[in-house]
């Protein structure tokens, strides 16, 4: 019998998801004489059933176009806004699988997909899931498809933002995507020779940063390149962050959805506006000048790396092989030159963060970079 298999791509766009796309359906179908469709814009696209054919001309010079042929969206199933309304779109997800006739929905996402591919496998559907971010905050996996590309993009920024920063005698202060996780500042940083990196799991404390800004300029050097992660965060800040957080997971126990946004909302707030405010705090402890560059999007775009078309399609392969064997309720998680797959119950929900003892941080510390601690 030949198998169905249904693909969607959600959550942040990234680069390899293409790739990824092309890997799966040319083994499956190519390989294995599999039928492929692809669904648009994520869950949403499988609640309303807009699909579309993944034959060999839809994979056809793909593999290193950016962004998803699919569309994305971070709609979840149990959470789908439809008319102003808020539905749990699961059951319609569920007859649209069996309205398909697929073996097996394939999800590509991040940390917010894998939790919601485990849900759907909770309710009975055949899921497999490959872990795609920038942000490589996978549990799990060694790497996710996206974060090479991304890291490749911020590390020539920073390459780029040295020479203002020498000609000006200035700060430069770069901030990079990584949402709660400092992979990609850290990698960028040390890749790019950054002065002081900032990350998440580090909280900082400005007087640190502005000591080795002020070291740097008695010792011939009145310049320096300051990496900053997206969700890096001061001394004093991870304290209130982390009460919010507290008020957040108590809110959900108790399955109170208004004080859980409400806590999410304050969170979001203190990160908005935290990379220019160190800015001017370093401008006036330091007495240099200080410019923003926010990277944002542009770590996202373009074409994927080699070594992200190659991850992306030797997942994709492996996820062909694990549906012709009947393999469901795994992600196809990048082990060594291989891959394993993971039940979606170790991974769903899980973040994973830089260890305060990880090779990459000692590596920054015996360069002398100043990690704001
Ligand atoms: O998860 C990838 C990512 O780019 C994060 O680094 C960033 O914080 C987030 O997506 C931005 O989300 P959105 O694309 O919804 O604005």
């Amino acid at each position: 019998m030949t198998k169905h298999i249904g693909i969607l791509t959600s959550g942040g766009d990234s680069p390899g998801l293409n790739a990824a796309i092309r890997g799966i359906g040319k083994a499956a179908h190519g390989f294995f004489g599999m039928q492929i469709i692809g669904f648009r814009d994520g869950f949403r696209g499988v609640m309303e059933n807009r699909t579309i054919p993944l034959d060999p001309a839809a994979l056809s010079g793909i593999l290193t176009v950016g962004g998803t042929i699919l569309g994305t969206s971070r709609d979840r199933p149990d959470r789908m806004p439809v008319g102003g309304k808020v539905l749990d779109a699961t059951n319609a997800i569920i007859e649209n699988y069996e309205k398909n006739h697929l073996d097996v929905l394939v999800c590509l996402g991040g940390g917010g997909t894998q939790k919601a591919a485990l849900r759907l496998k909770e309710k009975g559907l055949n899921i497999i899931t490959l872990p795609k971010t920038i942000d490589n905050d996978v549990a799990l996996t060694d790497v996710t498809f996206g974060f090479d590309t991304a890291l490749g993009i911020a590390t020539e920024a920073i390459d780029r933002l040295h020479s203002t920063a020498h000609s000006h005698h200035r700060i430069v202060v770069v901030e990079i995507m990584g949402h709660r996780a400092g992979w990609l500042a850290l990698g960028a940083g040390i890749a790019g020779g950054a002065d002081v990196i900032l990350i998440p799991e580090i909280p900082y404390d400005v007087e640190s940063i502005a000591q080795a800004i002020r070291l740097r300029a008695r010792n011939g050097k009145p310049f320096s390149i300051v990496a900053v992660a997206e969700g890096a965060i001061s001394k004093a800040d991870a304290v209130i962050y982390q009460r919010a957080v507290e008020k957040k997971e108590k809110a959900k126990q108790k399955a109170q959805r208004k004080k859980a946004k409400a806590a999410l909302i304050e969170l979001d707030q203190h990160h908005a506006g935290n990379t220019l405010r160190l800015a001017r705090e370093l401008e006036e402890l330091t007495h240099l000048e200080s410019r923003v560059t926010i990277l944002g999007y542009v770590q996202r775009g373009g074409a994927p790396s080699a070594v992200d078309r190659l991850l992306a399609t030797r997942l994709g392969t492996a996820c062909a092989d694990l549906i012709d064997q009947g393999r469901f309720g795994v992600m196809v998680a990048a082990r060594g030159e291989g891959t394993e797959p993971v039940p979606l119950e170790k991974v769903a929900g899980k973040r994973k963060t830089v260890p305060l003892d990880h090779p990459w941080v000692k590596s920054a510390r015996h360069v002398g970079t100043n990690l704001g601690d």
